[in-house]
């Protein structure tokens, strides 16, 4: 096996494939089968069928459903196989190593390979985390576009340390990134809204993200206001726009055998250089 590289992925598919079928369908089948009981005991109504009769009630099927659910999550393990990472094959610098994984994680078209999770810290020091798309990287640091005022908006404004996460479930791997956040110029929040497709530009507009809103229509009936003003050229919304994270730490993972997985970290230095170490898993 090529480290760093993925091997043959058929033992490991039909390990997945097994794992996705055989552990799901448990609960539900074992909820079926649940003991009956008698008619008097038994409510006419809500039965897992509608009927009347000797059939479990749907709380005690969902009280056994529930048990068996949080059994068979509580028994799902996988083996991690598929890649090594090590400190002789791995690239000299954390942007390097990145982009090497992104690279593989494209070129296994996984269905998200650039969602990442994005983790900031509010005012009272209670972390959130959300999910947002990674729009670029380069030396400067790893963009995002979202709206200026939304919730996490206004924890960066009040604490710009961040941290990210992608998780590339299909190659066994995650790659974190902390450092400081800051925000795009507008010329280049400008030029990368000028790339989307004209519904999320008028959605860019219509949508204050993270306000609480009274109905669905709202949204829909500000966003027909928003295309019927601006037709098809909407310019870049002043409350939208890209931030980038200013890494000063990464770690990559590589899920392993015997869950003694690689792991290795990379922390600038005072001088500019990135010290790399390995961490325990
Ligand atoms: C796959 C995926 C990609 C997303 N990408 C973005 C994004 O690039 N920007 C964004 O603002 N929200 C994105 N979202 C929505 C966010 O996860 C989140 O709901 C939104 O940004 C509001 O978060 P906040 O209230 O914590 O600020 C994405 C959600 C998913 C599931």
């Amino acid at each position: 096996m090529t480290r760093s590289s993925m091997p043959d992925q058929s033992a490991t598919d039909a390990a997945d494939s097994k794992l996705s079928i055989s552990r799901i369908t448990p609960s539900l089948s074992r909820a079926n089968a649940a003991p009956a009981t008698g008619p008097e005991s038994t409510p006419a109504v809500r039965t897992a069928t509608g009927k009347r009769g000797r059939e479990a009630p749907l709380a005690t099927i969902a009280a056994i459903s529930q048990n068996s659910l949080m059994k068979d999550i509580a028994d799902l393990r996988k083996s991690y196989e598929r890649a090594e990472l090590d400190e002789t094959h791995a690239a000299g610098t954390p942007l390097r190593q990145f982009e090497q994984w992104m690279q593989e994680a494209l070129a296994a078209k996984l269905p998200e390979p650039t969602a990442m999770t994005l983790a900031t810290v509010g005012p009272e020091g209670q972390p959130s985390t959300r999910v947002v798309l990674l729009k670029g990287c380069d030396a400067r640091g790893f963009v995002w576009y979202t709206n200026y005022a939304s919730r996490k908006a206004q924890e960066i404004a009040g604490n710009p340390q961040a941290a990210l996460q992608f998780h590339w479930v299909e190659l066994e791997r995650v790659a974190r990134i902390e450092g400081r956040v800051e925000k795009t110029d507008a010329a280049e929040s400008d030029a990368y809204f000028r790339t989307r497709p004209l519904d999320s530009r008028i959605g860019a507009w219509a949508s204050p993200q993270s306000r609480v809103i009274p109905s669905r229509a709202v949204l829909v009936t500000e966003a027909a206001r928003i295309g019927a003003k601006f037709l098809l050229d909407p310019p870049r919304p002043p409350h939208w726009g890209g931030y980038r994270l200013v890494p000063d730490t990464f770690e990559f993972w590589q899920g392993r055998r015997s869950r003694l997985h690689d792991r290795l970290r990379y922390a600038l230095q005072a001088d500019g250089s990135w010290l790399r170490q390995r961490l325990a898993p």
